[in-house]
């Protein structure tokens, strides 16, 4: 099997990575940065496997072109594609700057919809191919003091569904993979505003606020990153995968809450839990 991942310097890229190198796949684990790879590389010779890792940035579209043009030359299909690269930008919609909010649509969301298009011609050689996107559970609603992600994540889900449709007549599937809060590197590599601390602005406290609320979330949960990862390969594994696997306490309450109660139930607990 041949899976091709995006983000794999880290966190639910590098995990996955090395999980599927173990398991027998051929994974080509892409990194915007080469400099980057040890910590990977040390994953998969403690888990065993082999992994090609090849520069892949996702905001550029002659790196997408070059390993597509690489896998194509060498194994001339692609079963899986993983997007999982991705980073959050903190502050208050109203104090972001115009390209820190195109930034943050340019990977999270144009840096997918880029992938999949590079990488389509490779998955219908495939007779079993998978797309499977990493979104969040700020991509089912609308979180505060990273809206801008939010955003990134809800324009994920539209065109994963969408996409759906439109690929399940070629017996090409697409799954959201929606996770809580996981103690990866996301909060280290976090961008935040450049008016974040911006004296005259009106969301300084809560700015403060909501970050020590969120590191302090962070800290105190106990979910396994690696939790994804075992799911990302049940996914890759499963012949027929669904639409959507929400994952974590916070995910799958949120998925039931959205379902069953309305937005002013939904907008309490979630105002509760941030600030916690
Ligand atoms: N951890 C969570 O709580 C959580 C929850 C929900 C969803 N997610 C999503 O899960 C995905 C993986 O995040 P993570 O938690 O594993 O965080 P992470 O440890 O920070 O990993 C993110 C990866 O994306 C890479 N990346 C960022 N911009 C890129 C670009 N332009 N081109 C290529 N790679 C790029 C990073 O590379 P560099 O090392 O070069 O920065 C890193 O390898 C993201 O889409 C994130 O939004 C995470």
């Amino acid at each position: 099997m041949i899976v091709l991942i995006t983000g794999c310097s880290s966190g639910f890229g590098l995990l996955s990575a090395a999980r599927l190198a173990a398991a027998g796949a051929t994974v080509y684990a892409t990194m915007r940065n080469l400099a980057s790879q040890t910590a990977l590389q040390a994953e998969v010779k403690r888990r065993g496997g082999q992994v090609r890792i090849l520069a892949l940035d996702v905001t550029d579209d002659a790196t997408i072109a070059e390993a597509v043009a690489q896998i194509q030359r060498e194994e001339g299909k692609l079963d899986v594609l993983i997007n999982n690269a991705g980073y959050g930008l903190g502050g208050a919609l109203e104090d972001l700057l115009e390209s820190e909010l195109r930034g943050q649509m340019e990977t999270n969301f144009f840096g997918v919809a880029k992938m999949i298009q590079a990488c389509l011609p490779l998955l219908r050689k495939s007779k079993n191919a998978k797309i499977i996107n990493i979104s969040s559970v700020a991509g089912l609603v609308g979180v505060p003091g990273i809206g801008a992600y939010s955003a990134s994540k809800f324009a994920l889900e539209g065109y994963s569904e969408a996409l759906w449709y439109e690929l399940g007549t070629f017996g090409i599937s697409v799954t959201l993979i929606e996770p809580g809060t996981y103690p990866t590197e996301v909060q280290k590599k976090r961008v935040l505003t450049a008016n974040f601390s911006n004296p005259n602005s009106h969301y300084l406290q809560e700015n403060q606020t909501l970050l020590e609320a969120t590191d302090r979330r962070v800290a105190r949960g106990k979910a396994n990153p690696e939790e994804v990862a075992i799911l990302i390969e049940q996914v890759v594994n499963n012949p027929k995968p669904k639409l959507r696997y929400p994952i974590g306490r916070e995910a799958k309450a949120i998925t039931i809450l959205r379902r069953f109660a309305p937005f002013r139930t939904v907008s309490r607990v979630l105002t509760r839990a941030l600030f916690r």
